[in-house]
C-alpha cells in the first residue's frame, strides 16, 4: 500500500510519458469523450457550440475561405469545425486517432452530403501528397506534446503547407499556468465512471514544473484487477516563447489573438491563438 501511494505521488520528469491514446482512443473513455465533445454547453473536449460557430465565422472571413481553400484540421475530433468549414465550400481533411469521433464525423458528413477526407491516424504519423492553405490544431492540443513531438509537428506542418499557407492554433498562456495549483485528491469512480465501466479509485495529482512552465494532471486509475496511469501534460507559453518556438522551426508568427475566434490578444488572456506562416 505504501509503495503504491509512493508511485501515485511520484512526480515524473516533464513529458516523460505519452499516454494520449489511453485518454482518447480507449473504447470506454472515447465514448465519454464523444459525449463531452457534443455537449453544447460545456468547454470540455470541444468548446461550446456558440464559440465554435463564432470561430468558424472568423476563420472563414479572416482566411478568405472559399471553394478553393484546402484545409487540414489536426485532432479534428467529431468534426465540429471540419463540418462547418466544408459547409462553407472548403476542401477539408480531418485527422484524428479516435475511431469513435471519426465515425461520428463521417456519419454527419454523409447525412449532410459533404465530401470530407477523414483520416484515422496518429497525427504525428500523418502523410499525404496534398498541400494546404490552412492547417488548424484547435483547443490547445499542441500543448500536450513534448518539445520533441512539437518540433516534429511543426516540421510536418511546414512540409504540408502551400508557400503562402497559414497555421492557426491555440495554446495555454502563462496566466493559465499561474492560475493552476498543485493538488492531490482521490475519488471513487472519479468523473462519473469516465475511466471504466467497473468501480475504480482515481487518484488525481496535479504537478507544476516552474522552470519549464508545464502542468501535469496525472490520473492513477486503480480497479480491482488492474492499475493504469494517464498523463495529461500542458505546456504553457508566454507571447515570446510561442513566437520563438515557431521561429526556431521554420515559421514566422504573424498575428496573435486571445482565442481562435479572433478576440484581441491581451496580457490577461488564459490562451494565446497564433497565425503563423513559413519563414
Ligand atoms: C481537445 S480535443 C479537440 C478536438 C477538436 N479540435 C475540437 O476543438 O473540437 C483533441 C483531439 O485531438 C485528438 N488527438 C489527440 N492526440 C492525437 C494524436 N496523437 N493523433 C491524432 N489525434 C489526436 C483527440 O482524439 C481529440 O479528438
Amino acid at each position: 500500500m505504501f509503495k503504491v501511494l509512493q508511485e501515485v505521488n511520484d512526480r515524473p520528469a516533464p513529458f516523460q510519458f505519452y499516454t494520449a491514446d489511453e485518454l482518447w482512443t480507449n473504447e470506454h473513455t472515447s465514448k465519454h469523450m464523444l459525449e463531452y465533445h457534443l455537449n453544447e454547453s460545456i468547454d470540455a473536449s470541444s468548446r461550446k457550440k456558440s464559440f465554435i460557430e463564432r470561430s468558424v465565422r472568423w476563420i472563414v472571413s479572416h482566411f478568405k475561405v472559399d471553394k478553393n481553400t484546402e484545409i487540414a484540421d489536426f485532432g479534428c475530433g467529431p468534426g465540429l469545425y471540419t463540418t462547418r468549414l466544408a459547409e462553407r465550400g472548403a476542401i477539408v481533411t480531418g485527422i484524428d486517432f479516435s475511431n469513435n469521433s471519426l465515425m461520428y464525423a463521417k456519419q454527419v458528413a454523409a447525412e449532410k452530403g459533404l465530401n470530407i477526407n477523414y483520416v484515422l491516424t496518429n497525427y504525428l504519423d500523418f502523410e499525404t501528397i496534398d498541400s494546404f492553405d490552412l492547417i488548424t490544431m484547435i483547443m490547445c492540443d499542441f500543448c500536450v506534446l513534448s518539445p520533441e513531438r512539437r518540433k516534429e509537428m511543426l516540421i510536418k506542418f511546414n512540409s504540408l503547407l502551400k508557400p503562402d499557407g497559414s497555421v492557426l492554433l491555440d495554446v495555454y498562456s502563462l496566466n493559465s499556468f499561474n492560475q493552476k495549483e498543485e493538488s492531490a485528491t482521490y475519488e471513487l469512480n472519479q468523473l462519473n465512471g469516465f475511466w471504466s465501466p467497473d468501480d475504480y479509485y482515481c487518484f488525481v495529482n496535479t504537478f507544476k514544473y516552474e522552470k519549464e512552465k508545464v502542468i501535469l494532471d496525472k490520473y492513477t486509475i486503480i480497479e480491482e484487477t488492474r492499475k493504469r496511469v494517464v498523463y495529461n501534460w500542458l505546456q504553457c507559453y508566454s507571447k515570446d516563447s510561442i513566437i520563438n518556438e515557431f521561429g526556431e522551426n521554420g515559421f514566422k508568427v504573424e498575428e496573435l489573438y486571445a482565442d481562435v475566434a479572433g478576440k484581441a490578444f491581451s496580457s490577461e488572456s488564459t490562451e494565446i491563438a497564433i497565425v503563423a506562416k513559413k519563414s
